[in-house]
């Protein structure tokens, strides 16, 4: 398949015009690209689990462009879901309702739950709306892989298999939205994302996060968003978290990248604007200060990926701290990391 790369505004009708003939298109987000099909026709889906090499159990969220396009998909709105809709729709917040027949089972994995989500990505909208219809979209990488936040990203790992890439540039959040089950009384994060646990806890007074997000799923937890149950956001390279102070993480990492220099291995670290002077090893990045989260998080996806650029081996980063968007990016590199933790 020859997929057609879109970077002109005005050309977002013929992409609207694949998503209506069961096509998939790759378009940004204010988050990550996502892969866009039809979410009311079962085989334009069944396209997107092909195109990423997505387990099929692991069910997709739908994209909408006004509150109109809600009511068909879910059963009810509850009053918490209104809430959270006035103060942070449209933006990085997927909402988890009780679906309605109409969902197919292609989009809930089979879960009599739907996963909700209004972008505020301008081209995201108007795709949405120049196709009317609401658009399935996990983020637009082979699955496994870290999500992609720039079209060049999502070329190298999507070229071939899908209609269409539409190029809106680089992505203002960098990891994923927020996704919150609102079906039992007692709201929980799923995955933290955009939206942050601070944020939303302002709004609702009293909310969970799943514990399966943090015990490295190590134990009997299974994680209600199955998702993040895989192995996920992953280089190539073995990544490796080394937990502890700043500074005498960054000289344990020091010590860790000889080691593995001797043994004949390349070895990236992902440090901060900080501690970056005081790192050795082959390829060094900074994800930027630790006192600017968010944009440690805008760039974490794409350093990733610029380790296996630079053919890393091995790849060691400080930890960060989980405040904020700090859930979401410890979330990810734990993940791109397998869990494997050095504390010191
Ligand atoms: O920011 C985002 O959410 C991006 C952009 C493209 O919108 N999309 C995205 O989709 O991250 P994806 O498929 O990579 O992640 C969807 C997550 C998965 O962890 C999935 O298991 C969970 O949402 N999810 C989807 N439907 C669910 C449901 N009904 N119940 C619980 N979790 C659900
Ligand atoms: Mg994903």
């Amino acid at each position: 398949m020859k997929t057609v790369l879109i970077s002109d505004f005005d050309d977002l009708k013929s992409a609207a015009d694949i998503l209506k003939a069961g096509g998939l298109v790759a378009s940004p987000t204010e988050t990550v690209y996502g892969l866009c099909a039809n979410a009311l026709d079962p085989s334009a889906v069944a396209k997107i689990f092909k195109a990423k090499g997505r387990p099929s159990d692991n069910p997709l969220i739908v994209h909408i462009a006004n509150l109109d396009m809600l009511t068909p998909l879910v059963e009810n709105i509850p009053q918490t879901a209104k809430l959270l809709i006035e103060h942070f729709w449209p933006g990085p917040l997927t909402l988890v309702f009780k679906a309605s027949p109409i969902v197919p089972k292609e989009v809930t994995g089979g879960l009599d739950t739907v996963a909700v989500r209004f972008p505020s990505h301008p081209i995201m909208r108007q795709l949405i709306t120049l196709s009317g219809l609401p658009l399935a979209a996990p983020s637009a990488n082979t699955s496994g892989k870290p999500s992609p936040t720039t079209a060049k990203r999502v070329i190298e790992d999507l070229n071939g298999k899908i209609e269409s890439i539409i190029d809106g540039g680089s992505c203002e959040f960098g990891v994923e939205s927020t996704v919150l089950d609102i079906t039992s009384s007692l709201p929980v994060i799923l995955r933290p994302g955009g939206i942050t646990y601070e944020m939303l806890k302002k709004v609702l007074g009293r909310l969970e996060i799943d514990p399966a997000i943090y015990q490295g799923l190590s134990g009997d937890l299974l994680p209600k968003a199955p998702g993040m149950k895989y192995t996920h956001y992953a280089p190539n390279a073995s990544v490796f978290i080394v937990k502890g102070d700043p500074k005498r993480a960054a000289m344990k990492i020091n010590e860790l990248v000889k080691e593995q220099q001797n043994l004949g291995r390349r070895v990236g670290v992902l440090a901060t604007d900080e501690t970056k002077h005081l790192m050795h090893a082959d390829l060094v990045l900074s994800g930027g200060t630790l006192s600017n989260l968010n944009t440690i998080a805008n760039r974490l996806f794409e350093d990733l990926r610029r380790f296996d650029d630079a053919h890393m081996d091995i790849v060691y980063t400080l930890a960060f701290p989980t405040n904020e968007i700090g859930a979401a990016i410890m979330n990810r590199l734990e993940k791109s990391a397998s869990y494997n933790i050095i504390s010191i």
